[in-house]
């Protein structure tokens, strides 16, 4: 498989957000990544359901919708109705991750877990099997342009030999920092899907950005 592009739209323009889900449609891009916050799991707010409604209702792909909350089990259901296609959750917000999951998966939307950077793969073992795809964050999460955090291509290369060792179908997707630079060495590492939100929308060119980290 081809790796995926999933541009996150909290770096994207609010007051003209038709203008940039419409380039995300025409672009190379394969899902629309859209982050949920808090202001208690992470220390910022972003958007809720009506802005996730407005994006489904002219998006042409996907939406991937990354939820920072706590207790996000006690939302899966509106953000089905808002469109959510992919949601993922926090390892660090959910206690009954199983419960959660399998939730998610019978609604109707694909499911995964998302891990903070100092969450050791490891502790998926007992679930991996369940997921279609991990989200290994690579910044401390709450807020775009940050920098890239090393540490993540150990996660990648672990996580990947889990996955193949308990012939699990999870995808890898990684989140934070990604650049037209490290892009290439985090493909090569194992990843199959990398989100980018400075980088696509802080670009001259965002549809040329998206085509360059497509490769
Ligand atoms: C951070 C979010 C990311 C963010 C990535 O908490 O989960 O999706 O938008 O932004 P960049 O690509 O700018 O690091
Ligand atoms: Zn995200």
């Amino acid at each position: 498989m081809t790796h995926l592009i999933a541009p996150s739209l909290l770096s994207a323009d609010f007051g003209n957000l038709q203008k940039d889900v419409e380039m995300v449609n025409q672009s190379n891009a394969d899902w629309f990544h859209l982050d949920v916050m808090d202001g208690v799991f992470v220390p910022n707010i972003s958007f809720g359901f009506p802005i996730i409604k407005f994006i489904k209702k002219y998006a042409s792909k996907p939406l991937d919708v990354h939820l920072m909350i706590v207790q996000p089990e006690r939302y899966f259901e509106e953000f089905k109705k808002a469109g959510a296609d992919i949601l993922t959750i926090h390892y660090e917000a959910s206690t009954h991750l199983h419960r959660s999951i399998h939730a998610i998966k019978e609604l109707g939307m694909k499911a995964g877990v998302v891990l903070n950077p100092h969450t050791p793969v490891s502790l998926l073992e007992d679930i991996i099997t369940d997921l279609d795809l991990v989200l290994l964050m690579s910044v401390n999460p709450g807020y775009g342009g940050q920098k890239f955090i090393e540490n993540t291509y150990k996660k990648i290369s672990l996580l990947k030999e889990m996955i193949l060792q308990k012939n699990s179908k999870s995808l890898i997707e990684i989140d934070g920092g990604v650049t037209l630079k490290n892009a290439p060495k985090l493909i090569a590492a194992g990843a199959d899907v990398l989100v980018a939100g400075n980088t696509v929308f802080g670009s001259d060119n965002p549809t040329e950005t998206i085509a360059r980290l497509k490769g």
